[in-house]
């Protein structure tokens, strides 16, 4: 595994990458080099046959407090628009594999937007999200008004991105922001569980049912439904569709082959 700065990136079971946010003195808030970092050993490993499912999250405290105010306090707007820093969060839409963030403690603006670029959220009963910036004089930058609004409805998201104030675990559960709420001592165990059980999954089948969902976003119902049987139809292409339905038949466990 290659070594970075500020993540730790470490191989926990079979097929599954994790990538830990790794500044915990300022709770992983996500400076510069940080976010390239996690973009570049998600592009890589996303490139990788073994690679199944990532697993992205902080520490205990948090997963991360967004953007870096300290590294953004003086910085111009031609700055921010030319350095490239906030449309590192959209490379992070490009990657193919699935990403489950287990989130404990914090995920607000900037991580809280990272964290909506996962596709699936396993959170401490103790996380809280938001998206305060407004309390530091801007507003989310990195996906916050679109995506929190399309996860959570109008008048939720105008509160938490007019206010700054953070949703609990449970509410942030019953709003549809997460997947799953889980006892304390419990959120990586739970999601690198939920990360090995995707990583069993037949691969391109995975990779189709992904890029399918994340489709219904972007397209409307007619050519949302276009797409996914397309993706349905190639996968009879596969050998893995042939041996899935295979070892139905003859009551067996299938062996994926990834082709
Ligand atoms: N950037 C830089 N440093 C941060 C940080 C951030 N986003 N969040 C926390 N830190 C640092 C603090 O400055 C502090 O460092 P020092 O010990 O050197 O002073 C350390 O982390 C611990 O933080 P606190 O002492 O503040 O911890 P707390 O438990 O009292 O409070 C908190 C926790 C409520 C999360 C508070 O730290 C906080 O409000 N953080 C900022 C949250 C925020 O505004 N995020 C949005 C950033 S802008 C953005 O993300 C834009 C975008 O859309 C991309």
């Amino acid at each position: 595994m290659t070594t970075y700065e500020h993540i730790l990136v470490s191989c926990p079971a079979e097929g599954v990458v994790s990538i830990q946010l790794n500044r915990p003195k300022a709770l992983n808030a996500l400076n510069f080099a940080m976010m390239g970092e996690v973009v570049s050993a998600l592009e890589y490993y996303d490139k990788q046959e073994g690679t199944r499912c990532f697993l992205l999250h902080g520490d205990e405290k948090a997963f991360a407090a967004g953007a870096d105010i300290k590294e953004m306090a003086n910085a111009t707007a031609i700055e921010m628009m030319q350095n490239g820093h906030i449309t590192r969060w959209e490379d992070i839409h490009n990657i193919k594999k699935p990403i489950i963030a287990a989130v404990s403690g914090f995920a607000l603006g900037g991580g809280c937007e990272l964290m909506m670029l996962c596709d699936m959220v396993i959170a401490s009963e103790n996380a809280r999200f938001g998206q305060p910036e407004i309390k530091i004089g801007v507003i989310p930058g990195a996906g916050g008004t679109q995506r929190l609004t399309k996860a959570i409805g109008k008048a939720r998201s105008m509160e938490l991105v007019l206010t700054g104030k953070m949703l609990s675990a449970q509410d942030a559960y019953e709003a549809g922001l997460i997947t799953r709420v889980v006892p304390a001592a419990e959120w990586y165990t739970a999601a690198l569980e939920l990360a090995k059980e995707v990583a069993s999954m037949p691969p391109i089948a995975v990779r189709a049912a992904k890029e399918a969902i994340l489709k219904s976003f972007d397209l409307t119902i007619d050519a949302g439904l276009e797409f996914e049987r397309r993706n349905f139809y190639l996968l009879f292409a596969t050998e893995d569709m042939r041996e899935g339905m295979k070892a139905f038949i003859e009551k067996r466990k299938p062996m994926w082959t990834g082709r």
